[in-house]
């Protein structure tokens, strides 16, 4: 079968990455986060203080944009693939609420997406991959062959992260994950550069009240048809 590139956008915590992995999976294809990437970035600038009080200093962010390097490694114990910042697997503290709620401000950069949106494009030279965002279908790869936007009410989406942190043995609260959760989508989609939108030619599912297996399986009949 002729690879193609497969993007999947949609709202925050909608179960992109979960939809993802299982395409990337069934089809032999790899695999590529790219919210994983901006949290990368969120993380470098925490830890280099680049954020104080909430607030960004873009300056110094550009000024050490080429000391971030961000790859995925796959992991064989656990079969998918760890984000590594400059050599450091990343993959837990990038998932955590700190660097949840900077990390919709981050993406607004324009330097950043600029720097994060080549690196993609270069991830999908060879085509063979399942990437999934909110600008995928619309700016990394608008002639991408296939456009999944996924999306699902807010509340349904802040009780699956809910359930995903806690089951990991983080200490969470449901209102303060809604929260976020919305803050995000509308970061996300009222941003001036690449705001989160469903490119005119993507295929819209709204997973609120379907599961992952069929949500999965009508998919797959879209890549095969
Ligand atoms: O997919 P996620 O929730 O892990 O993404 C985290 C944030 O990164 C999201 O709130 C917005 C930003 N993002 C983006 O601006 N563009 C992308 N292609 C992917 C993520």
């Amino acid at each position: 079968m002729k690879k193609i590139i497969i993007a999947i956008d949609g709202h925050a915590s909608c179960g992109k990455s979960t939809l993802a992995k299982d395409l990337a999976k069934k089809l032999e294809y790899r695999y590529i986060d790219t919210g994983a990437m901006y949290r990368a970035v969120t993380l470098f600038a925490i830890e280099n203080n680049i954020i104080k009080n909430n607030d960004i200093d873009e300056k110094l962010l550009l000024k050490l944009l080429d000391k971030i390097n961000i790859d995925f490694r796959y992991n064989e114990k656990l079969g998918k693939s760890d984000t590594f910042l400059n050599n450091k697997n990343v993959e837990n503290k990038i998932r955590g609420m700190e660097v949840s709620d900077l990390v919709s401000p981050i993406s607004t950069i324009g330097f950043v997406r600029k720097k994060l949106v080549a690196l993609q494009q270069q991830m999908g030279d060879n085509k063979a991959i399942v990437m999934d965002g909110r600008d995928i279908g619309t700016v990394v790869f608008p002639e991408a062959e296939l456009k999944i936007f996924l999306t699902a009410s807010a509340k349904v989406r802040a009780k699956r992260r809910f359930d995903e942190l806690t089951a990991k043995g983080e200490t969470v609260n449901f209102e303060d994950i809604l929260n976020n959760v919305q803050t995000r989508d509308k970061i996300d989609s009222g941003r001036k550069i690449a705001p989160l939108r469903q490119a005119e030619d993507a295929i819209l599912i709204d997973n609120s009240n379907i599961g992952i297996k069929e949500q999965f399986e009508k998919v797959l009949k879209l890549v095969m048809s």
